[in-house]
């Protein structure tokens, strides 16, 4: 059985409003996609990152990858959903993927991901038997918005996590599962959650954010020279 990357890069990036598609931004001097796939290609027990393009990518080609060694797979299937992108990922896929061996989805976007916590989420999985996500407990109280601004509720945050990536499921599941439900998902486990399967929740850390508006850029790139300067 074998493990893999696959990882959506083929979004556009409109709520960052950047010159670029965000994943190509910089980050402390590489685009921000360097991050996350220095990343995934340190984590020994992947055999392969594949990497989702747009069809009209013209970023990739201006960089050099072949630090990153012999893992890296580029396919150029982007869909006009992340879910679309990720679907014809596991599909073109399926030459060398068998149905049982694991998929790990991270999304290009979550350039603060460590190896460690990769493997972590493979070691807590690795026995079950659906899979399942890194995410992290809500700290924050809640509030519903009325449309007008106020306050309808405070809804109990007990049990409630934010879902990150990586989501670790079986090639074979989770293409069926995907397939099944190809526009109502944001993300891999709800169209696991939609087969009425659970995947399981592993806790991470609020350092693993999705890059998403400028500032968040700005924490990352906190985030991640910190890390620099400690080693
Ligand atoms: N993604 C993708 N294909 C799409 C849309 C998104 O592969 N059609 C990828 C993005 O490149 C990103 C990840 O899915 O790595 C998470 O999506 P998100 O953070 O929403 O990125 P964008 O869709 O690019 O940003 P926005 O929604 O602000 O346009
Ligand atoms: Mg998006």
């Amino acid at each position: 059985m074998s493990y893999y990357a696959l990882v959506p890069a083929a979004g556009s990036g409109a709520r960052m409003g950047g010159e670029l598609p965000k994943q190509y931004l910089p980050l402390l001097g590489a685009p921000m996609i360097r991050h996350t796939l220095d990343a995934l290609c340190a984590v020994k027990q992947l055999d392969a990152v594949f990497v989702v393009l747009a069809a009209d990518d013209a970023e990739w080609d201006r960089y050099d990858w072949s630090p990153l060694g012999g893992k890296l797979v580029t396919l150029r299937c982007g869909g006009a959903t992340r879910a679309q992108s990720v679907t014809n990922g596991l599909r073109a896929m399926q030459e060398l993927a068998f149905p049982d061996d694991w998929v790990l989805v991270h999304d290009a976007a979550r350039a603060c991901i460590t190896p460690s916590q990769v493997q972590h989420l493979i070691a807590e999985l690795a026995q079950h038997d659906v899979g399942g996500i890194l995410a992290v407990p809500v700290a924050d109280t809640l509030k519903r918005a009325a449309p007008d601004g106020c306050i309808e509720a405070t809804v109990p945050r007990d049990s409630l996590w934010q879902a990150q990536t990586p989501q670790m499921f079986r090639h074979g599941l989770l293409l069926r599962a995907l397939e099944a439900h190809p526009d109502t998902v944001t993300d891999e486990a709800g169209a696991i959650e939609a087969l009425g399967l659970r995947p399981r929740l592993v806790a991470a850390d609020a350092a693993n954010l999705k890059i998403t508006y400028p500032f968040d850029l700005q924490l990352a790139e906190l985030i991640l020279g910190q890390r620099k300067e400690i080693r």
